[in-house]
């Protein structure tokens, strides 16, 4: 053992203590749902991605339960060599008739379809300009690349174009526009009608991931696409299964092209085991309860607006949240940190979002809604943001 290694480790976090950015994590004792066990408290759970509660529906349970018992419990090889059983292709197939793409692939996680796929299509002499508050993976894909990196402020069209323009005349062999489509951390919306536009202008490639967006946005939840009406005018969409289809695994779609070349080169994909058949199964199962379930997303917006009127009435600043993404913004982390543990004290699990997630003086209580909730949990929700804001004087 390197002792001043050891030390140094020991050191730093100690500072992330010192400083309120210490990650604390919370057990969970039983399904992610509205109300769930956690550190041995009956709570509610305002801190999961499973926006629509599909990790806990019996179809989705039950797929996973005969994929196990049919195909066994892992795939046993990457998906190139011998890991891609027919399970997968289903998979892939039903991706693309959601997303209403001609083709998909199914990634293991979303954070490797960006850190894969985005070094695989971005070559020497290209242009990357990427929004500013861009999901950490897809900067960790755009730094495994060799291309030129150029930033625009966060969600700003003109910045954008200002970009561009001073990269017009620098001969750069191709440029792509790379985009959130919800903001993880804020819960906006990418302008994308403006970003198509300038894409159209500039003769740019966009690449949207939209983790956020699916299962959310759109009619039947089908994506930040669908909801501004641009169907087929990105070249390489991104998403995946860990959100609001409550499972894992992520994906990339668009053109036969942008797929087959996904698979041959993102080495995420090439060089890693495939995901298990429990998973890709209940994959499947969450995008066929949503294409059948007429009434599980209005219920999810339904929830979602009356939260964050509710919030906004009590006082507390929602930032710029337009979807199930429901920030309460605090500024110092500390307090943040401080905030979440009242809450918890009374019966809210709310998870403090700070540095390196968010910069260091936006820190927050990320709130995220589920369609799940019923008036009774978020009545009594509101009531504890109340008590707890008034505690803290942040109300
Ligand atoms: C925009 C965005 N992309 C990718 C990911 C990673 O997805 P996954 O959990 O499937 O790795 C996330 C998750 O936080 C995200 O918010």
């Amino acid at each position: 053992m390197n002792a001043a290694f050891e030390g140094f480790l020991a050191q730093q976090v100690a500072d992330l203590k010192a400083s309120g950015l210490y990650w604390t994590r919370r057990q969970l004792q039983g399904p992610s749902q509205p109300r769930a066990r956690v550190d041995g408290k009956q709570v509610l759970l305002l801190a999961a991605n499973n926006y629509l509660g599909l990790s806990n529906h019996p179809k989705v349970k039950a797929a996973a339960v005969a994929a196990v018992k049919k195909y066994g419990a892992g795939s046993g090889s990457v998906p190139a060599i011998a890991g891609t059983m027919d399970l997968h292709i289903k998979l892939d197939r039903q991706i693309a008739k959601f997303k209403h793409t001609n083709s998909a692939i199914y990634f293991q996680t979303g954070f490797a379809a960006n850190a894969g796929l985005l070094p695989a299509i971005l070559a020497e002499g290209d242009l990357v300009i990427s929004d500013q508050l861009n999901h950490g993976s897809i900067i960790d894909g755009i730094r495994l690349s060799k291309a030129e990196k150029a930033v625009y402020q966060h969600n700003d069209v003109a910045d954008l174009e200002r970009v561009l323009k001073e990269n017009a005349s620098k001969n750069f062999k191709r440029t792509f526009i790379v985009t959130d489509g919800v903001f993880s951390m804020d819960g906006d919306i990418a302008p994308l009608p403006g970003i198509v536009k300038l894409a159209e202008q500039f003769n740019c490639i966009t690449y949207v991931d939209d983790a956020h967006g699916d299962g959310v946005l759109g009619p039947q939840g089908r994506g930040v696409t669908h909801h501004f009406g641009l169907t087929g005018k990105i070249d390489v969409e991104v998403g995946t299964f860990s959100k609001a289809f409550g499972v894992m695994g992520g994906y990339a779609c668009g053109s036969q092209a942008v797929c087959e070349y996904a698979y041959n080169k993102s080495r995420s994909w090439l060089l890693s085991g495939s995901a298990p058949p429990a998973t890709v199964a209940a994959c499947t199962a969450a995008l066929q309860v949503l294409e059948r379930d007429k009434k599980i997303v209005p219920r999810l917006w339904k929830n979602t607006e009356f939260f964050r009127k509710g919030l906004q009435q009590l006082g507390f600043d929602t930032g710029k949240s337009q979807t199930p993404i429901i920030p309460v913004m605090l500024g110092d982390s500390n307090r943040a940190q401080e905030f979440s543990r009242e809450l918890f004290k009374e019966g809210v699990f709310g998870v403090p979002i700070v540095f390196p997630m968010v910069a260091k003086d936006k820190a927050r209580i990320r709130t995220q809604m589920n369609a799940a909730f019923t008036q009774k949990d978020l009545n009594q929700a509101l009531a504890v943001f109340e008590k707890v804001g008034k505690r803290l004087k942040v109300l």
